[in-house]
This record gives C-alpha cells, structure tokens and sequence, in this order.
C-alpha cells in the first residue's frame, strides 16, 4: 500500500560522524556539562564515536559516560555496587531545597529499604488485571481527540494528542479528579526539567515552584482519599495511603515525593513515545507503509520505537566500591551515567541498529532501564503507545508534516515540544 504523500519525507538525520578524525575528537571531549546544539538535535553520531573511542569516557568533572550496552547491563544488573541514592549527587545541584528533598525520597532515586517498601507498595496496581481495565477509557479519549484532529484537518501531534494521553491515564491511576488535572502537565515538566545535566537558575527556580504547589495540592488530595478511600487494586493514591498503614510505613513526606514521582513518570516520557514514534514514521514511510499494511505489528513497532528514539536517554548510579567497567578502574563514589540512548543503538546487540525495523526480534531495549529499578509503568506506556500510534495511523494514514516541528531541546528526556501536521 502507498502512503500517497504528496511531499517527500524529511531528511534523516546522519548516525554516524563523516570522518574518523571528528568522531574521536567528539567522543574524547564529550561533556555532559556543555552540550552542543548538533548535539540536542541528533545525539547518535556522539554515541556512536563514544563507543568506538571511549567506550568507558571519564567526564571533565570526574564522572563516567557509558555508551556501551553490555556495560549498562552490568551496571543495572548490580544494585549492591551500583546505587541509585543521589543524596551526595544533588546537595550541591539542588542545595537545601524541595527539589532536594523530593528527588532524594522518591523511589527511583534510592536503595532498599525505602526502594523496596515504596516499589511493593505500588505494584499490585499495576497487575495485568488492572492494566486491562484502562485500555477501553484510553482508546475512547484517543478517539475523541482523534476527532478534534480530524474537524481541523491538522493539529499538533504534541499538544494535541501525545501529552493528552498520559495526563489522563496518570490522573486516572491516581484518581486525580479531572477538573483538577490541569496543572499537573506543567508541574511533572518543571520537576523533572531540574534533572538536565545544567540547570539554570531558571529552571531551578520554576523546579522548586513546582515542588511546592505539587506537595500543597497532594496534602489536600491525600487528606480527601484517607476520609473517602477509593479501590485498591486500582487507586495507587488509596494503595499508598493503605501502605503507609501497614509495618512498612511511609512517613507523610516519602508519601507525597514518591507520588509526585508517578505523577510525573509517566507524562513527558510517554508523551515522547508517542511523538517520536509518529515523527520517527514521518522519516521512514516504508515501515509506515508496513504498519499500515500489517497493524498487528504494532507490538515490536512500539517496542522498535523506544529503541529507536528512547523518551529517556540517561541514566545514573554511583559505584558503592572500587568497580571496574569494560576493562576501566573506577574508584568508589564515582558517578555513572548510563548512555541509554547509545546503548540502544550499539551495533554488539542491535544488528543495523540505527535502521528502523518495526518487526525487530529480538528486541532487548534498555528504554525502560533494568533491574531492580525497572519501569514500574512499562506496560502502561506500552499499551499507551500501541493505542495512540496504531489507532492515529488506522485513520490518518497520508499525516504529514505541515511546519518544522521543534525539539524540546533536552539531553535527558528526548521529544518534541510540537510536530505540526496535516492530515491530507
Ligand atoms: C515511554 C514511557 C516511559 C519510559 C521511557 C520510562 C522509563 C523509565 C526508566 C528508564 C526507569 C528506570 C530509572 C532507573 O533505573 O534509574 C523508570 C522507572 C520508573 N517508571 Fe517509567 N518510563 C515510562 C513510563 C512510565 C509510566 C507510564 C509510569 C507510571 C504510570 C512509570 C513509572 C515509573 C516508576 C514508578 C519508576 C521507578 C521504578 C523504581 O525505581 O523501582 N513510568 N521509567
């Protein structure tokens, strides 16, 4: 079947350096502190250099950039010697601050015990049962803005699709009352926009804001659920609450942060999931064209998707003792980031990794991490993906692009702020 653009597809971004001169000089002055703008908007040439030049690549400012898959395996894999606490990471990023106080208690950002309660706490939510029961409201709210989209003939894949979604899924889990859910878009991107490897004062400053307005308005929403609790085995808020009861308690504070945190895990990664997948099909119309000929393909597309562009391309631990990686000494306390990007583009693990292959098997991604911190909503996300990339492409299959679409501009968390199309 032809896609029937009218318009040829954008260019693909080049993965790869031209000359070998370049890469190497790219990959051994790599520094997460001072990101070029080629950078932002392709990053996979810089990880393709890095992994053939300095696989292991000692930052200026002492930390370890890993680009190589099997190495971020390892790390992932080792939660005794690989942690995940940041107390001594952030003091001097955030200072004695909300922002501090929130990204040192929620549950990605510590080791057991905390990790573990908060983890056991949340997972009976998130049971196939429960996922299940979500699919028929989020394919009802995708169509509705599907309709939106089709009365306008066009729209922004971002804001008016991508970042609709998980706003109500995420609200629904926390059964956050809809007339409510306005804010928390914003609040989720400013907390975690103050997680890039720079912050500017402006980013700390609208980081903070958003911590504090978050927690006021969860005390009210909290306090509200303890004198009306909602169903367990699908309300997280009323399962944390239930949780905090239990031995294992949560003290009032760990409760809130780490529901800030599944508030705003799931929103701009999912979001990009989407956006990226439906920009990564713009620049590839043969395996659009494949999706639409096949739509059960829409599991490993999702799952190609989040190689191919991961919403979340780093990752971060500090070693607990002397540790070594890919033949490299790394003294105790060193701060590791883990290129998940460039892992999953490594040509060891992916064959022809920086093609598109919408029915790749095997697929071993790390866009949900690994281990012990492995995505807690990856099925969320996934069922997500599947419902607003197929059910766009079933009806709007000839979408194509009707401006420039603009990047977030993010080394972190990988999107785009808006995709503007036509729906031909
Ligand atoms: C495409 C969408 C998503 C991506 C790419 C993504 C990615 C990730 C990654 C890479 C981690 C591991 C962090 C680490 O080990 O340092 C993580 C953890 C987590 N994610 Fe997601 N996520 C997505 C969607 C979601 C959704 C929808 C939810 C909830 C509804 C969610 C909840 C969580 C939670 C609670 C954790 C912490 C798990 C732990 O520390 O044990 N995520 N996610």
């Amino acid at each position: 079947m032809s896609t029937g653009e009218g318009t040829p597809p954008p260019q693909r971004a080049p993965a790869r350096f031209r000359d070998a001169d370049r890469a190497r000089s790219a990959a051994l002055t790599f520094d997460l502190r001072q990101l070029t703008l080629d950078y932002y908007a392709n990053p996979y040439p810089t990880y393709h250099a890095l992994r053939e030049y300095a696989p292991v690549h000692r930052l200026p400012d002492g930390g370890y950039f890993l680009s190589r898959y099997a190495d971020c395996v390892a790390v992932y894999k080792n939660v005794a010697l690989y942690s995940s606490d940041k107390q001594r990471e952030f003091r001097p990023k955030y200072g004695d601050s909300l922002l501090y106080e929130h990204h040192t208690t929620s549950l990605v950002f510590n080791d057991p015990p905390l990790h573990t309660r908060v983890r056991r706490i949340i997972a009976g939510a998130f049971t196939p049962r429960a996922i299940a029961a979500m699919e028929a409201p989020i394919i009802a709210l995708v169509d509705r803005l599907l309709d939106g989209l089709a009365q306008r003939g066009g729209g922004d894949l971002i804001g008016d699709l991508a970042a609709a979604v998980p706003v109500e899924v995420i609200g629904n889990l926390l059964a956050v009352p809809r007339q409510e859910r306005g804010p928390l878009r914003d609040w989720s991107l400013a907390v975690l926009g103050a997680l890039e490897p720079v912050l500017s004062a402006e980013q700390q400053r609208l980081g903070e804001a958003a911590v504090r307005d978050f927690l006021s308005y969860l005390a009210g929403l909290v306090a509200a659920r303890r004198a009306s609790p909602g169903d367990p085995g699908r309300d997280v808020l009323t399962r944390l609450i239930a949780g905090e009861q239990d031995g294992d308690k949560l003290s009032e504070r760990e409760l809130l942060h780490n529901i800030i945190f599944i508030l705003n895990a799931g929103h701009e990664t999912t979001t990009n999931l989407i956006g990226n997948g439906l920009y990564a099909l713009i620049e590839w119309p043969e395996e659009k064209a494949r999706l639409i000929d096949s739509p059960d393909l829409i599991r490993p597309a999702v799952e190609e998707m989040l190689r191919f562009e991961s919403s979340n391309q780093l990752g971060n631990r500090v070693s607990t003792a002397p540790a070594e990686i890919g033949g490299v000494s790394l003294p105790a306390g060193s701060f590791i980031t883990l290129g998940i990007g460039a892992a999953n583009r490594d040509p060891a693990e992916f064959l022809d990794p920086d093609r598109l292959d919408l029915a790749r098997e095997p697929n071993r991604h790390l866009a949900f991490g690994s281990g012990a911190h492995v995505c807690a909503g990856l099925n969320i996300a996934r069922l997500e993906g599947r419902i607003a990339i197929g059910r766009f492409l079933a009806r709007f299959p000839h979408y194509r692009l009707a401006g420039a679409p603009i990047r977030g501009g993010r080394a972190r968390f990988r999107g785009f702020r808006s995709i503007p199309v036509e729906l031909a």
